[in-house]
C-alpha cells in the first residue's frame, strides 16, 4: 500500500498469459482435457467444483460449475448460467482487459457447464481496502461490468494477483435484458470515461454490430441479450461516463464482500 492507502498498481493488463500459460493454450486444455474433480468450494452458492484439467504433459487446476448444480434463481432462466459466464469470457477477451480468466463450455463428469483456469491469489490484499481504491484494473472492470450488465460484482468475486492484476470471476448473473448493474465499484461514478475504454468499447460495438463476438454471443445468449448489451455499449460511449448507481434496483451486492 502507498501512503494514500491505495495498493500498488499494476497499470498494464499484461499478456494473456495466466499461471504461466497463454491463453490459447489454457482453453485448448480447458476444453480438450480429462477433467477430474478434486473438491467442492463450500461457500460457493451453486455446485462449484475445484478440478484439475490434464492434457498430454499440460495440467492446470480449474473451476468447474455444472449446469445440473446450478441454483434456480427468480430473474434468470433455469440452466443458463454457465453459458453466461462463457459469454463473459468472450467479452472480456474482446477487451483485451484480462477481466475474466479463460473460460470454456464444455462436458464434464456431472454433465456440461463451465470450466475456467484456477487463479492463484494474492491473499495478503486486504479485500476491502482494494474494493475502495482506483485500481485502474477495477477501473477498467467497472466499464465492463456496465457492458454485461453484471448483477454479483462483490469483493469475493475479486481474484487480485500477486503482480498486481485483478482477474473478476462468477459472471453466470450478466447479460440480463434488463438492466440490473449491482457492483461495490461505484468510486468512479459520472467521471469521464479514459481514452482507452472508449477505444474498447468502440470495438466492442464494431464486434457486436457484425464481428465474431456478436456470432458468439448469439449462439450463448437470447438475441435480445446480444440487443441489450450493444444498447448498453452505445449508451456509455453516448453518454461519455461511467454509470451511476440506479435508484430503481439494490445497486450494491449483499453482502458486499
Ligand atoms: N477461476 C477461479 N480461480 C480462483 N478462485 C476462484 C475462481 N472461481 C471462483 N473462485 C473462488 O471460489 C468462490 C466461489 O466461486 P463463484 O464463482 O463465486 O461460485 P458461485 O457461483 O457458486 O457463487 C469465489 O468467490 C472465489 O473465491
Ligand atoms: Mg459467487
Amino acid at each position: 500500500m502507498t501512503a494514500e492507502g491505495e495498493p500498488t498498481l499494476s497499470t498494464d493488463p499484461g499478456s494473456g498469459t495466466t499461471n504461466g500459460m497463454d491463453d490459447a493454450t489454457a482453453l485448448r486444455l480447458l476444453r480438450e482435457g480429462r477433467l477430474e474433480v478434486a473438491g467442492r468450494l463450500v461457500e460457493a452458492s451453486n455446485m462449484t467444483l475445484y478440478c484439475t484439467v490434464v492434457l498430454g504433459p499440460l495440467n492446470a487446476a480449474c473451476v468447474y460449475k455444472p449446469v445440473r448444480g446450478e441454483r434456480p434463481l427468480w430473474d434468470f432462466p433455469d440452466g443458463t448460467l454457465a453459458a453466461r459466464e462463457v459469454a463473459a469470457f468472450e467479452v472480456s477477451a474482446v477487451t483485451g482487459w484480462r477481466i475474466v480468466p479463460p473460460t470454456v463450455y464444455r462436458d464434464g463428469p456431472f454433465g456440461p457447464g463451465m470450466c475456467q483456469l484456477w487463479i492463484d491469489t494474492d491473499d495478503e490484499v486486504d479485500l476491502m481496502g482494494l474494493i475502495r481504491s482506483r485500481h485502474p484494473a477495477l477501473r477498467r472492470m467497472a466499464v465492463y461490468d456496465a457492458v454485461v450488465n453484471n448483477a454479483d460484482r462483490k469483493g469475493g468475486h475479486l481474484l487480485p494477483l500477486p503482480d498486481g492484476h485483478v482477474f473478476g470471476v462468477d459472471h453466470g448473473v450478466c447479460f440480463s435484458a434488463e438492466d440490473k448493474l449491482r457492483t461495490v465499484l461505484w468510486q468512479w461514478r459520472g467521471k469521464r470515461l479514459a481514452r482507452e475504454a472508449v477505444n474498447v468499447l468502440a470495438r466492442l460495438d464494431r464486434e457486436l454490430e457484425n464481428g465474431r463476438l456478436g456470432r458468439r454471443l448469439r449462439e450463448l445468449l437470447t438475441l435480445a441479450e446480444v440487443a441489450a448489451t450493444q444498447t448498453r455499449v452505445r449508451r456509455l460511449v453516448d453518454s461519455g461516463l461511467h454509470p451511476y448507481p440506479s435508484e430503481d434496483w439494490p445497486a450494491i451486492p449483499w453482502p458486499p464482500i
